[in-house]
């Protein structure tokens, strides 16, 4: 009789459904190399969680250094063990600072990339454009910051959405049964833009994992983004946003846009130079 295989780790789950490491590279890999003929080398993960991102960037080059800076031992404990050990010799180019973004003090980077909308934990305009002030005061000069935002009309009101993912790997390229993932937008409030949002696990036939992560957040818009991070003093900020496919879905190629139609659902990259 073969023994159950033990139910995933929900931050094994959280990337699998919410993490996309190789495209967010790739993106801001050549959005620098554009600016600058140069190959970007030292990264740092704001709210960097397990810090996926920032093992995943000195795993593609030898010369590459990363920091990941996160408030929660949690996910950087998770991290260490299932990323960061992982490197081998290359993890002494990976450091993990636990510490508030805030505050970090980390050598100057080519790119910092804040993602999966985490500096929507900031509400009120005085904080984020502090931290983005620090942000860019962790850049050397010409420097990108990178953030990613959501929206469209579905964005902006109480609603759930759901897909079953069939075909993920966990952090040591093993398998993850099929998982039903739901992100629910439990509140939104329309003076603030206050927005509550869980994320819900199932492995199909499987454990449940309700409210397996919980986002109370501010859903900020591109302009108001722009806007403070040209008050930051970021010298050009820019959006890239991707197409569409005829099905009516992204096509996955995010380009530099000056304009878009809303949608019902969109993501782009907001980008500050320093
Ligand atoms: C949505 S998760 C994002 C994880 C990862 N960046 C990703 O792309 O999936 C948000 C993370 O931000 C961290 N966080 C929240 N406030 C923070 C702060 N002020 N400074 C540093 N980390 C913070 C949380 O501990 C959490 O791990």
């Amino acid at each position: 009789m073969s023994t159950p295989r033990p139910a995933p780790d929900r931050y094994a789950l959280y990337s699998a459904a919410a993490q996309n490491v190789e495209a967010d590279l790739d993106f801001a890999k050549a959005l620098y190399r554009r600016r600058h003929g140069v190959a970007p080398r030292r990264l740092r993960e704001d709210f960097c969680g397990t810090a996926r991102l920032a093992c995943a960037w000195v795993r593609g080059g030898r010369k590459r250094e990363a920091w990941g800076v996160d408030l929660d031992p949690q996910p950087l404990a998770w991290g260490e063990r299932h990323y960061r050990q992982a490197l081998g010799a290359a993890a002494q180019r990976v450091q993990l600072c636990r510490g508030n973004v805030l505050t970090a003090r980390t050598p100057p980077a080519d790119m910092i990339l804040a993602l999966n909308f985490s500096y929507c934990i900031f509400k009120q305009r005085a904080a984020l454009r502090r931290y983005f002030r620090r942000a860019r005061a962790g850049l050397a000069t010409g420097g990108a910051f990178v953030a990613d935002i959501y929206g469209g009309t579905g964005a902006i009101t109480a609603t759930r959405e759901q897909k079953v993912i069939r075909r993920a790997r966990g952090p040591a390229g093993e398998r993850l049964p099929p998982f039903r993932f739901t992100w629910e937008h439990a509140h939104f409030d329309a003076v603030t833009h206050d927005v509550l949002c869980h994320m819900h696990f199932e492995v199909l036939g499987g454990k449940r994992y309700p409210k397996a992560f919980t986002y109370d957040w501010r859903l900020w818009s591109i302009p108001e983004l722009r806007e403070l991070l040209q008050e930051a003093g970021f010298r050009d900020v820019e959006v890239h946003t991707h197409g569409w496919t005829r099905q009516g879905l992204s096509d996955g190629i995010y380009r530099r846009v000056d304009r878009f139609d809303n949608e019902i659902g969109w993501l782009a990259y907001v980008v500050g130079w320093r």
